[in-house]
């Protein structure tokens, strides 16, 4: 019995992926570098062992599928990608398809695609998002390469993907790089919504001096309402549980240092060159690369102090305050996260289909939250065309949270806790709004020291202004 499809790296992500598959019914041949990591993973897959078939060698594995054959490649992204690629190309045949499911930068899967043109081979370039639990039981699942590749794979992505209310949580996005580029903005949007939830803690512990199980239960209330969502639901898990080392809250024994591999960077570097504003993406960005400079920190927290000022407010009216800010500056990061996708879908020729984006993201991925859902609407009815910012329902919920979101940043800004994803929110959505800002000066300025020539208002041409006459 040929299995249907295959699967290479049998690490966390990949052997859940694996099992997800063998587990919805389908026969999948496996294999990995190093052979005791497939025999663990047989040995461990239990009662879906039996729908496995380990392989000792690429070769075994292209045997075992049944052609024209999918095979899944989930390794480190960079190198290894290109490395496993060019293996297998000895071994497949006219129509197989190379998939690969890591978090790969869209520009080398472009290439990828490029350079597998005209061998015969088709790939796909897909994003993944979920973590481990969503590997194992139901992945948001983000298909770039050949609309005929999808078709031959639809059915077990499918299956394998997340459910909301029934609806499957894969789509086929576009050609070429459009999977993992859209991948790409759901890690920059997630960057920026841990940022500012992050951010959001920072004010209660600091500011209001409270506990981790105190604000721990701030966000499980939380996500009972508007905010609710994965990353509050689990926030709000994390700050209540304790070090079994210690006894103390987990939070409190853990090094203020984040890490990232790539994702967010990219986003935000793909932004700019898009010229699209993704500036709380940035903001979250810039604050991992800061959070990870530790020691020039506290050498800066000696010379300059680096307390919160304690906030005093009523607690009950603040705490309702931080959640609408967190609200406004997470519709604000979507709203970028959008735009920076309108405008690759353009520049790449994709046509993204937003709404569909939108509903994959409601369940399976990290970024999955209640109001995905009225995305799902506000771009399904052409409202949110030109930004999330100007869909009727979000210019309803932006004009009712953003004064919190105002008082919030002023606040925090005030006692010294740094807010750089929500303030740079706050100035997205003020500069967004701003009928006549204040560019011309900066016109004025350019045409002064350069002559760049300048723009009158109602006049059509270029025009130069009266400098240096005294
Ligand atoms: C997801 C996650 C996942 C992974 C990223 C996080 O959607 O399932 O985004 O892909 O956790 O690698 O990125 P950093 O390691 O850069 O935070």
């Amino acid at each position: 019995d040929k299995a249907e499809i295959g699967l290479i790296g049998l690490g966390t992500m990949g052997s859940n992926l694996a099992l997800n598959i063998a587990e919805k019914g389908h026969r999948i041949a496996v294999y990995n570098r190093t052979p005791s990591r497939t025999d663990d993973f047989v040995a461990k897959a239990g009662a879906l062992a039996s729908r496995v078939v380990p392989c000792e060698s690429l070769a075994d594995l292209a045997a075992a599928i049944r052609p024209p054959r999918p095979i899944i490649i989930m390794v480190l992204a960079g190198t290894p990608v290109d490395e496993q690629i060019a293996a297998l190309r000895g071994e497949l045949a006219a129509n197989d398809i190379i998939i690969d499911a890591g978090n790969a930068n869209f520009r080398d899967t472009m290439r990828r695609f490029k350079e597998l043109e005209g061998s015969g081979l088709t790939f796909i370039g897909m994003g993944v998002s979920g973590g481990e639990e969503g590997a194992r039981h139901g992945p948001s699942i983000m298909v770039g390469g050949k609309e005929e590749s999808w078709r031959r794979v639809e059915s077990v992505l499918t299956a394998i993907s997340a459910k909301f209310k029934g609806e499957p949580c894969a789509a086929w996005l576009g050609t070429d790089g459009a999977g993992h580029f859209v991948k790409t903005i759901h890690n920059g949007i997630e960057y920026a919504d841990m940022q500012m939830i992050a951010e959001i803690y920072g004010i209660l512990r600091d500011g209001l001096g409270m506990a981790p199980k105190e604000i721990g239960s701030v966000f499980a209330d939380w996500n009972k309402g508007r905010l609710n969502s994965y990353l509050i639901e689990i926030t709000a898990e994390v700050l209540k549980a304790d070090d079994p080392q210690t006894g103390k809250p987990v939070v409190d024994i853990i090094l203020d240092r984040a890490g990232q591999k790539g994702t967010g960077k990219w986003s935000v570097i793909e932004a700019q060159q898009l010229g699209i504003p993704a500036t709380a993406i940035e903001a979250a960005v810039a604050a991992r690369v800061l959070s990870s400079l530790k020691d020039e920190r506290l050498a800066a927290e000696r010379v300059y102090g680096g307390g919160v000022v304690p906030i005093k407010a009523p607690r009950e009216t603040l705490l309702k305050q931080l959640e609408l800010a967190l609200f406004a500056g997470k519709i604000a990061a979507y709203a970028q996260g959008f735009a920076v996708m309108a405008g690759a879908s353009k520049e790449f020729n994709w046509n993204l289909p937003m709404p569909t984006i939108a509903k994959i993201w409601r369940a399976g991925c990290i970024i999955r939250s209640q109001m995905l859902d009225t995305m799902v609407e506000a771009f399904g009815t052409g409202a949110a065309s030109t930004n999330l910012l100007m869909a009727p329902d979000f210019v309803k919920m932006m004009q009712e949270a953003h004064p919190a979101l105002r008082h919030v940043v002023a606040l925090a800004m005030e006692a010294g806790s740094p807010v750089p994803a929500l303030s740079s929110a706050l100035a997205y959505f003020d500069s967004y709004r701003q009928g006549r800002g204040t560019s011309n000066l900066i016109q004025a300025q350019r045409d002064f020291f350069g002559a760049h020539g300048f723009e009158r208002i109602g006049e059509t041409g270029a025009f130069h202004g009266p400098w240096g006459q005294g």
